[in-house]
């Protein structure tokens, strides 16, 4: 019987194919739904024998609680977008330099607008299929992908390495959004914004039976795999499509920029033609070489780049302007809009960002408003229909005091935003501080939400960032606060206490550089921030640091200069700081300058790649360079070490052992230069 079971999955599976890969129907439907239903009485009596790659599957069925998290083996990475052709040319300008080279290849590809997904192969068969999520992990959601008739369960051809991993866009064609679309009218469900919405509100859905039968598709665009299977991306994409993967014919190789922008041209007036939403055109280095050698920046590959076209414009009455008070006390208004439908959502609210800007716009009550999306995503007021302006309607005037403490606003000479003052007494900027200081980016004290955070702040436990780790576990459980303005009041359940001492008292190991982020010194970001830790190794280094010695440093200029000591001449802020350290936070790089143990790495060139545990990258980073140690981007015969993170290339850890490069382990790199 597992003979029979196993023909017929096969025989299904490469009519399939031929059907959706080739356009070929080799038997009537009639036939093959016969031969489907025979496959599926023989699995209902034999379970035991039902092929991971059955057809039957693609009818769905499986109902799960709740999708599993998968951590991804290569982070799914964004891409850089541009809206503008010079930023493409300065793009090829940026690969020909770091190539040396103007003899390559690009390959364009149009942008679907859909969902990303990573489907896993071993031995050809599926195996698994995870969303993006959070570019790290996502969501098992192989059930759902194997209803998608487009995608092959078991690869065709031959020649496929034991494991792959292809990356491409599930989508809605925008023939089955309509129809769907349709049919929730008429069961007065609500309608889908757009088609790529429904894509992925439909491959989140817990019965793939539905999904089944909401005629999803999928392109493939992306090969990984950790054996040299083809030497370019071109190679790559034929390759898959022998192997049965749906691949668009719309890609092609150019031979340079100006062959790029006749097909951005082609595509940006023929998208409408196309069955699918595009958002853009995708721009590849075709060479695999030349793309490890490009690698990657911290977000995005630096071989490739997306183009994205110009976005749909709307017109929309203005209501009011309101102020935001951030944490650095910059105001910003807001301009409140008569709700419009733009791009898919419902557009309430666009910033104007500042004083200048209502400036450049003219901007009078009630005016008409013409609104586009940025990157489809955060509304703009791009210009005025003066028009249509009402005789009587008076110019926007911008506030002179802060509407949440009412204390006069200041502008400091030649800068764009108005600043409120009361730094210590208004209480967004209070706000504001402190989470910042929790976010992710900074201490990443992720239990310490905003409306926690509200609520020490409202029983006056917390007044700055250090009083947050002398807060007690009686002190939190229990404490009230509110959840949503119209909600009712809330209280800290035992275990979020517990959780909120333990994720205090763990941020106290964080690196230097963070903590001067998270201080949220106006002007000081990440990369400033790191220089700084760089520079001076401790925070007591940078406040004793002179004006002079601050603007030596790479990247700080002299508006930061000054940033940096008018912060650490504030009393309140050195008190503070003096709590931090007292509360037991390391204030300083591992080592510092003066000890004579800070050059285990003199004369080493080692490359760091992938994710790490205790420390971030830069972290790292830091600390070879500290250690005099030199950092390059590639493996070559140069290379001493490759200090290995989780998710880190294939290419890499492969090239590596070629040329015989020890690699380490992030505590075996800590043992180095400990
Ligand atoms: S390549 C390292 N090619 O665009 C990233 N992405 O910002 C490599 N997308 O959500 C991505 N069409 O799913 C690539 N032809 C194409 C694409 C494409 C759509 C999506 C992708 C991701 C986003 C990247």
């Amino acid at each position: 019987m597992l003979e029979k079971i196993i023909k017929l999955t096969e025989e299904l599976n490469y009519f399939n194919y031929q059907y959706y890969k080739k356009d070929v129907n080799i038997i009537s439907d009639q036939e093959f739904d016969y031969k489907l239903k025979i496959l599926e009485k023989l699995e209902h009596d034999y379970p035991s024998f039902v092929q991971q790659d059955s057809p039957t599957l693609r009818v769905g069925g499986f109902v799960s609680k709740k999708f599993e998290t998968i951590a991804h083996q290569f982070p799914m990475l964004s891409l850089s977008n541009t809206y503008s052709k010079q930023e493409l040319i300065d793009f090829d300008e940026r690969i020909k330099k770091l190539l040396d080279s103007n003899d390559f290849e690009y390959v364009c590809e149009l942008k679907f607008d859909g969902l990303a997904i990573s489907i896993t192969y071993e031995e050809g068969k599926l195996i698994r299929a995870v969303t993006r999520g959070d570019g790290i992990k996502g969501d098992d959601i192989t059930p759902n992908v194997k209803t998608i008739k487009s995608i092959p369960l078991s690869l065709f051809g031959e020649n496929w390495p034991k494991k792959i991993e292809v990356r491409g866009e599930i989508f809605l064609p925008l023939k089955s959004f309509q129809e769907i679309n349709k049919k929730r009218k008429k069961n007065n469900e609500p309608l889908f914004a757009n088609p790529r919405n429904a894509a992925s509100g439909t491959m989140k859905m817990q019965d793939s039976a539905i999904v089944a039968q909401r005629n999803m598709d999928c392109y493939i665009y992306g090969l990984l795999s950790t054996s040299n299977i083809s030497n370019s991306h071109y190679e790559s994409l034929n390759l898959m499509e022998n192997w049965g993967f749906n691949i668009s014919n719309t890609y092609i190789k150019c031979n340079d920029i100006d062959e790029v922008m006749d097909y951005i041209k082609k595509w940006s007036k023929n998208r409408s033609n196309l069955p699918l939403e595009i958002d853009g055109v995708v721009i590849k280095v075709n060479d695999l070489r030349s793309q490890d050698k490009l690698g990657f920046t911290s977000k995005f590959p630096r071989w490739a780049i997306a183009f994205k076209f110009e976005s749909e414009s709307v017109q929309t009455r203005l209501k009011s302007v309101t102020y935001q008070v951030g944490r650095t006390g910059a105001i910003t208004p807001v301009a409140n809009l008569e709700p419009i439908s733009l791009a898919g959502t419902i557009v309430k609210r666009a910033s104007l960002h500042n004083a200048n800007e209502i400036a450049r716009l003219g901007l009078h009550e009630n005016d008409l408003l013409a609104i586009e999306k940025g990157g489809d995503i955060i509304p703009k007021v791009t210009h005025i229909n003066i028009k249509e302006r009402r005789s009587n309607a008076l110019p926007i005037k911008f506030i002179d005091e802060c509407t949440e403490c009412n204390t006069t606003l200041v502008r400091i000479d030649g800068e764009a935003n108005h600043y409120c003052p009361n730094e210590r007494g208004c209480s967004p900027q209070i706000l504001g501080r402190i989470t910042h200081f929790v976010s992710r980016n900074a201490l990443n004290i992720d239990s310490l939400g905003t409306k926690t955070v509200q609520g020490l702040i409202q029983k006056k436990l917390v007044k700055d960032v250090s009083d947050l780790y002398y807060l007690t576990f009686n002190q939190l459980n229990g404490l009230i606060f509110k959840s949503t303005e119209e909600e009712k009041a809330r209280s800290l359940q035992k275990k979020s206490a517990e959780n909120i001492i333990y994720a205090i008292e763990k941020s106290k190991e964080v690196s230097l550089e963070l903590i001067i982020f998270g201080l949220g010194i106006r002007y000081v970001g990440k990369t400033v921030s790191e220089k700084l830790a760089q520079h001076f190794y401790s925070l007591d280094n940078i406040k004793k640091a002179s004006f002079e010695q601050l603007i030596a440093v790479d990247e700080i200029g002299e508006r930061i200069a000054k940033s940096v000591k008018e912060f650490f001449s504030q009393e309140a802020n050195l008190q503070m700081i003096d709590r931090l350290k007292v509360s037991g936070m390391k204030l300083a790089l591992e080592k510092s300058s003066n000890e004579s143990n800070d050059n285990k790495l003199s004369g080493l060139t080692l490359v760091v790649s992938g994710v790490f545990l205790k420390y971030n990258r830069a972290s790292i980073k830091n600390m070879i360079k500290h250690h005099k140690g030199k950092i390059t981007s590639s493996i070559s015969s140069n290379t001493d070490y490759l200090i290995a993170g989780d998710n880190m290339g294939p290419a890499k850890r492969e090239k590596a052992l070629d040329l015989g490069v020890p690699i380490l382990t992030e505590t075996e790199f800590l043992n180095l230069i400990a």
